[in-house]
């Protein structure tokens, strides 16, 4: 009896709440559910904050009424950013680096790694929406000879930078490792955990993985009205990749990092075959311009490429995404060069200093929202009867993981090879652009160029291969990122030699098998 009453009185306070804020709507069919399903519902309730849903409706509205036009939009200036291309590809506002310096910084970045001191924290929340698949991204086969997943080269990268990295550690040592932190979603969450314990972890101690759920915000009608999916549940979608400063604070990651002395994370997305997880050469970087808050950039192709761009918007460092850009600013040209005005394209590769994810929670409230309009499958409030619309309906609401840029204090900018470091896979197979057969592509093109540099030739390949059209379609050369890291390791088998295809290098024994005079 005194249960049911506190129960009563539990659910007429969430009611004046949710009326309060203009969501009552939520109730509407609470008294036709059974015991199971209004318990079900209440939790659901519970647990979320409908004032800060309602203000961050608010801000989202209102940032996205605000133009570019009327913000001023500017490329980065010089202080912040760095190039690795060489003279003929710079942009006119970079300072030119030399080879010296890339080797400095990977010499630095290799020694931190070596202390034990450098993380990666892996972004694998969004669900393959445009790729057409249900499966988390990271287990996704872009058809490698191998049949390795993106979760796999990945792991196997780490694997090796441990390896490499040992050497730079002092000699009573112990093991270096490079803890693995991997952010999933309601959706994603299971599914990874499963898919890392039937492959055994891919080879890294368990005990260095870490998985970690972000955060979910409720689904709201254009006018801000929360969506039920169904007459007892809330529809709800991932909070976006800025997710992940609430998650690492709230689900012990920060705590993690602390415990294990770890002062730099190397933050990236898990859709790019070409990730080079903790890349030494930008930890480094990083470090020696005493960065809290750093990206990669490559330079921008054309101005519909679906890539952010880094800038100055404002007077302070952030991204205009290329959902949010208008036309007449991504088509904007410096008049000096006629390139592009912003070119910074983003790849979501993010350095972090652990002080400043614990710094987050001090502007967590000046973040921005950004808006997601979806067709969101629904149950009519004033009908009850399900709705599977077919244009869209409301709006998911994101927080996006460069949304802090403005915050930072030691702000740092790399611009990188794009042919080695970035491959998106984002559509479907066959679409041509950006699709799993480009990201096949672009690993064996990079695998045949790392033979070439190392002195050997790949047969039937032409040397010294420019653009990854020159690559014969039956050329199958594979090296698992566990032999080398970034074309490291070769040369001494390859030198002056010819490598037979088709092959696939699991080992250093089996490079030698398929290498001849
Ligand atoms: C992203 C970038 C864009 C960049 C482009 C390069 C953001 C917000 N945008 O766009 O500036 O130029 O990649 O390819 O970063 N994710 C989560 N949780 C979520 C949503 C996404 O973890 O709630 C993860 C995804 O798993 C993925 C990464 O964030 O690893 C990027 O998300 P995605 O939606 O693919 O971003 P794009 O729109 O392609």
């Amino acid at each position: 009896m005194t249960i049911q009453t506190e129960t009563l009185s539990q659910v007429e306070t969430l009611k004046t709440k949710y009326e309060q804020a203009g969501q009552g709507q939520v109730f509407q069919f609470y008294d036709e559910l059974n015991v199971e399903e209004k318990a079900r519902l209440m939790e659901q309730l519970l647990e979320i904050d409908v004032e800060r849903v309602n203000s961050i409706y608010q801000k989202a509205i209102q940032a996205s009424t605000v133009s570019h036009h009327n913000e001023q939009v500017e490329p980065l200036t010089k202080d912040v950013f760095d190039t690795i291309l060489t003279d003929d590809e710079q942009p006119t506002n970079s300072r030119k680096r030399k080879y010296k310096d890339i080797q400095d910084w990977e010499t630095l970045g290799l020694s931190l790694i070596a202390k034990n001191q450098v993380a990666v924290i892996l972004m694998a929340g969004g669900q393959g929406t445009r790729l057409g698949s249900s499966a988390p991204k990271g287990c996704y086969d872009i058809n490698l000879p191998s049949k390795k997943s993106l979760f796999q080269l990945q792991a196997e990268r780490i694997l090796r930078l441990q390896e490499v990295a040992q050497q730079y550690a002092l000699p009573q040592q112990q093991k270096v490792i490079i803890p693995w932190y991997i952010m999933t979603s309601g959706p994603t969450h299971q599914p990874t955990v499963d898919f890392f314990k039937q492959h055994q972890f891919f080879g890294l101690d368990e005990k260095n993985i870490t998985f970690f759920e972000q955060g979910t915000l409720p689904c709201l009608t254009m006018d801000g009205k929360i969506i039920m999916e169904s007459k007892g549940k809330v529809a709800i979608a991932p909070d976006g990749n800025g997710g992940i400063y609430a998650a690492v604070q709230n689900k012990g990651v920060i705590e993690d990092l602390k415990r294990r002395g770890i002062l730099y994370t190397h933050c990236y997305c898990v859709d790019n075959c070409l990730a080079k997880v903790a890349d030494p050469v930008f930890v480094g970087y990083c470090v020696s311009k005493e960065t809290d808050c750093g990206v990669k950039v490559v330079r921008k192709t054309k101005p519909d490429e679906p890539v952010g761009v880094v800038c100055r918007r404002g007077g302070r460092y952030g991204v205009v995404e290329y959902s949010e850009i208008s036309k007449e600013l991504s088509e904007k040209r410096d008049p000096e060069d006629g390139g592009l005005m912003l070119r910074a394209a983003n790849i979501v590769n993010h350095f972090f200093s652990t002080a400043f994810l614990e710094r987050v929670p001090e502007f967590a409230g000046e973040l921005e929202y950004h808006i997601a309009k979806k067709k969101i499958k629904h149950v009519d409030i004033s009908t009850g009867e399900t709705v599977v619309p077919t244009s869209n309906s409301g709006m998911k609401l994101e927080c996006f993981v460069f949304d802090v840029f403005p915050f930072s204090q030691h702000f740092s900018v790399l611009e990188v090879d794009r042919k080695e470091e970035f491959s998106p896979l984002k559509n479907a197979p066959g679409t041509g652009v950006d699709c799993p057969e480009t990201s096949r592509r672009d690993l064996i093109s990079q695998h045949i160029r790392f033979v070439q540099a190392a002195g050997g030739t790949v047969k039937g390949v032409p040397s010294h291969i420019t653009d990854a059209s020159q690559i014969p379609d039956d050329c199958h050369l594979e090296i698992s990122p566990w032999v080398s890291y970034a074309g490291e390791g070769l040369s001494d088998v390859v030198n002056g030699k010819v490598v037979v295809t088709p092959a696939v290098i699991e080992t250093r024994q089996d490079l030698i098998k398929v290498t001849h005079h």
